[in-house]
């Protein structure tokens, strides 16, 4: 039997222990041992929840009890999660976590001081929610050369941009629906900005590379400025707009940022809506596989950490090795490749714009307030270049990037 404590009993803790109590016997067939859960550290008191009884406010018993060998962080935030990670990894109890910001701010350090203690720090919950992403890097991809990795992986933001496509419903009704329905985080502002999934493409750029790429180094931006008339104006092109990680290996080092993106319907990621998360890999041998599964929500995060449990459990006695390390990733110049662009602006001022973007095809759309706009899809330039030219117009109402790879 192996006994296990759960610090921070809030969406993912209660759904650590609601998965551990239905698949008890998968759970032991996975970990080849019985799992229970022995104590759960929170503020609260939960009267009438069948693990009451387990409930502690007092982090030193969990860290002084012998039995306890694995510890779930799922507190989420940095403090006190880092120390509290710091001192049962010292103590000799390995640590599974769907802390995807401390894992980003402190992965490297809390990997190595896991590897000296001779036990384990995993945290495949932290991205993807429950799409077991990580475990197949370390894993099935393990001989190929990753080149790039792209992905929906913000299940909040991936929900408000499709109910905003397919429904016109407004941005802050769907917000408030998907905080209800425990996608988002404590503060939704990582989400619409963009940190949170800025905080996994930097995980999985580090695990590719098998080095550590510094989230706040990772040229971010959310979806805050994604309205309904860039939706159909995307949608005039055939193409769908998406909020995503993407990470490629370039001769100037790893070009990784988070940003809204027009992609063609024909793409994959196009079709991925709702809650749902994708991730799409390219291996030098391989090519292009995609992994696809619920991003967000109670079971599904918490079945992530729990196979991470089970892993630790199978592997009772040695590290289970994680390709993150304190070595910086050199990474490339931002906006330094060639893309395309969408821009829309006044309908009064289109053939200003296409004449500033010469080569570009342009749609007449009605916006938000019944006014004519034009919609520009613009040849591939560099960055610096298309907003430079951009700085000369007037008029211009949005621009976003387009996903060409
Ligand atoms: N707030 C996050 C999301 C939760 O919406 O994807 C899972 O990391």
């Amino acid at each position: 039997m192996t006994s296990i404590a759960i610090l921070g009993y809030g969406t993912v803790g209660s759904g650590v222990a609601h998965v551990l109590d239905e698949n008890t016997g998968e759970v032991r067939a996975s970990a080849h041992d019985d799992v229970r859960v022995k104590a759960i550290l929170d503020l609260r008191e939960f009267p009438g929840d069948p693990h009451e009884k387990q409930v502690t406010h007092d982090f030193q018993t969990i860290l002084d009890d012998p039995e306890i060998r694995v510890v779930c962080e799922t507190m989420g935030g940095v403090n006190p999660a880092y120390e509290f990670t710091k001192k049962a990894l010292q103590a000799g109890k390995s640590v599974c976590t769907s802390n995807k910001e401390l894992v980003a701010k402190h992965g490297p350090e809390l990997v190595r001081i896991a590897r000296e203690n001779r036990v384990s720090y995993l945290f495949e919950a932290s991205v993807g929610g429950g799409i077991p992403i990580l475990r197949t890097l370390e894993g099935a991809l393990k001989s190929e050369r990753i080149t790039g990795i792209t992905g929906i992986l913000n299940g909040t933001t991936n929900y408000i941009l499709t109910r905003m496509d397919q429904e016109g419903a407004s941005f802050e009704d769907v917000l408030r629906q998907a905080q209800e329905l425990g996608y988002a985080e404590r503060d939704p502002s990582a989400d619409i900005e963009g940190h949170d999934a800025c905080r996994k493409i930097a995980i999985l750029g580090s695990l590719m590379m098998g080095g550590y790429v510094d989230s706040e180094s990772v040229p971010t931006e959310g979806i805050t400025r994604i309205s309904t008339a860039d939706l159909s104006g995307a949608r005039e092109f055939g193409m769908a707009i998406k909020l995503l990680g993407h990470c490629r290996c370039t001769d100037k080092g790893l070009d990784i940022s988070v940003a809204p993106y027009l992609i063609g319907r024909e793409n994959p990621l196009a079709s991925v809506n709702g809650v749902f998360n994708a991730i799409a890999v390219d291996g030098n041998m391989l090519g292009t596989s995609m992994y696809y599964g619920q991003g967000a929500g109670r079971d599904a995060t918490a079945s992530a950490v729990v196979a991470d449990v089970c892993e630790i459990v199978r592997n009772a006695g040695s590290t289970v090795p994680v390709s993150m390390s304190a070595d910086a990733v050199e990474l490339a110049p931002a906006g330094d490749g060639f893309r395309r662009y969408f821009l829309r602006v006044d309908g009064s001022h289109a053939q200003e714009a296409q004449a500033a973007f010469e080569g570009s095809t342009c749609k007449t759309v009605k916006g938000a307030d019944g006014a004519e706009e034009a919609c520009l899809l613009t040849g591939k330039l560099r960055e610096s270049a298309f907003t430079g030219q951009l700085e000369s117009l007037s008029g211009v109402r949005n621009w976003i990037r387009v996903l060409d790879e």
